[in-house]
């Protein structure tokens, strides 16, 4: 078979997933309840009233599902640890029976040949922490800091890799600013306050992990960087577009990055926030180095001045301001409503490497919904092969062009608990009965397993 697109010797294939998404079993064992248990149960927040309650059940179906990526050829698998499972309320007693399940887990990886990747949070706070404050407290973040040293101590020695946060920008503007996820607040400014603690957070666990774990672990951020455009070559709206940067880009970049926050970005947001919460001694604080940045990426977005004619058309607000708009998606969209826009991606892949030229990237997520059924034991999802193939040739020019990129963590295994659109969207290359819980692989499966096989197009 000739391949058009090869990729690097030792190129990482994998696939991602996160606790809450599949894992059910929210009573199982001691797990506590997260803010999404919470969230899910109060009217109106989850489309359907759906909660994560069964989900996948991947919980009690751990050995057939690590089967299942073994036969796809699976070389890392992305997913989360529940931080209510290993500790209850949060920071104290610790849940043995919560850890073993991650222990089983990695083993069971293990024996399958397949590398663990384990993202430390991926959106459960622990609803006891949240009664406290949540990510709106210091105090969570301390709590934060010696959960991601336990999770390390007791899977340290079998994980080689870790990554603190997925897309703090979630947790903070659609947390506490937009309120479309847990704890579903609306105040801007608490979502500024947020993104500080979460880089605060993550940057002195990458501190904690480093005296548990051996010095070879890989460190990362994930993040889910906005590839976004002007609207229009109004300056109003290419002023807009950088706003959106700072606000949602460079305010978790650049810290990571180890260099702090962008004057620009405090003088941008005067109306909203007075910083306040930045204490002597943080900006030094959020610089600890990592061996890398989990880069997640659906879709892109043009932005504009609401004012502007661009941004007097049909638009969506911004998360977090009301200086800046996004055009209401058009032309081909995947079945959650998203542009299709693969060009994107080589761009936002050669924008970070040109931010951060040594830092090795990796897609940690990359996906899209799309709601075909299963017909005699077959789900032909064509359109998601499209989708997926049309974003590996972008990263494959990304690769091509310098950006130094080592894997794809293919978004998503299994259909899942899509947050606030319940199980109406479905991400999965495997098809997931939500009735009876059978799992479908779909013709996407097959044709990734073929991608793993040949190590390209
Ligand atoms: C990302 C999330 C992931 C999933 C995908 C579709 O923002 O990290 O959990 O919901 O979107």
């Amino acid at each position: 078979m000739s391949l058009t697109h090869r990729f690097p010797d030792g190129f990482q294939w994998g696939t991602a997933t996160s606790a809450y998404q599949i894992e059910g079993a929210v009573d199982a064992d001691g797990r506590g309840a997260s803010i999404w248990d919470t969230f899910c149960r109060a009217p109106g927040r989850v489309l359907g009233g759906d909660t994560g309650d069964v989900a996948c059940d991947h919980y009690h179906r751990l050995e057939g599902d690590l089967d299942l990526m073994s036969r796809l050829g699976i070389q890392t698998y992305r997913f989360s640890v529940a931080w209510p499972r290993v500790i209850p309320n949060g920071r104290g007693p610790v849940s043995e029976a919560g850890l073993d399940f991650y222990r089983r887990l990695v083993d069971g990886l293990l024996e399958r040949g397949i590398a663990p990747l384990v993202t430390l949070f991926h959106w459960d706070l622990p609803q006891a922490l949240d009664d406290e404050g949540g990510w709106l407290s210091r105090d969570t973040v301390d709590a934060y800091v010696d959960y991601a040293a336990l999770v390390a101590e007791a899977l340290g020695d079998r994980v080689p890799s870790f990554t603190t946060f997925n897309e703090p920008w979630c947790s903070a503007f659609l947390g506490y600013a937009s309120g479309d996820h847990a704890p579903g607040h609306t105040d801007a400014g608490e979502a500024f306050r947020v993104a500080h603690h979460l880089n605060l957070a993550h940057a002195r666990a990458v501190s904690a992990l480093r005296c548990v774990l051996p010095s070879s672990a890989a460190i990362s951020l994930t993040l889910n960087v906005h590839q976004v455009y002007p609207a229009s070559d109004d300056p109003a709206d290419r002023r807009a577009t950088e706003h959106v940067d700072l606000i949602s880009n460079r305010i978790f970049l650049d810290p990571a990055l180890g260099h702090g926050y962008p004057d620009a970005l405090v003088d941008t947001t005067r109306t909203i926030t007075d910083w306040s919460f930045v204490e002597a001694g943080d900006i030094g604080a959020l610089h600890a180095p990592i061996d890398g940045l989990g880069i997640n990426y659906y879709t892109s977005a043009l932005i504009a001045d609401p004012a502007s004619p661009a941004g007097r058309q049909a638009h969506l607000a911004w998360p977090g301001t009301t200086k800046a708009v996004s055009l209401a998606p058009d032309g081909e969209l995947t079945g959650i409503g998203w542009r299709i826009t693969p060009g994107a991606l080589t761009d936002l892949l050669r924008r970070i490497a040109a931010d951060a030229p040594t830092m090795p990237l990796t897609i940690h997520e990359n996906g899209a919904a799309y709601d075909v059924a299963v017909i005699d034991g077959l789900v032909d999802d064509t359109v998601r092969i499209r989708y997926l193939d049309a974003h590996l040739r972008a990263l494959h020019d990304a690769i091509t062009a310098g950006v130094d990129v080592r894997g794809y963590m293919l978004w998503s295994f299994l259909d899942n608990f899509e947050w606030a659109w319940g199980y109406s969207q479905r991400f999965g290359i495997v098809h997931v009965d939500f009735d009876t819980l059978a799992r479908t692989p779909k013709a996407s499966a097959d044709w990734y397993a073929g991608v793993i096989a040949a190590n390209g197009l």
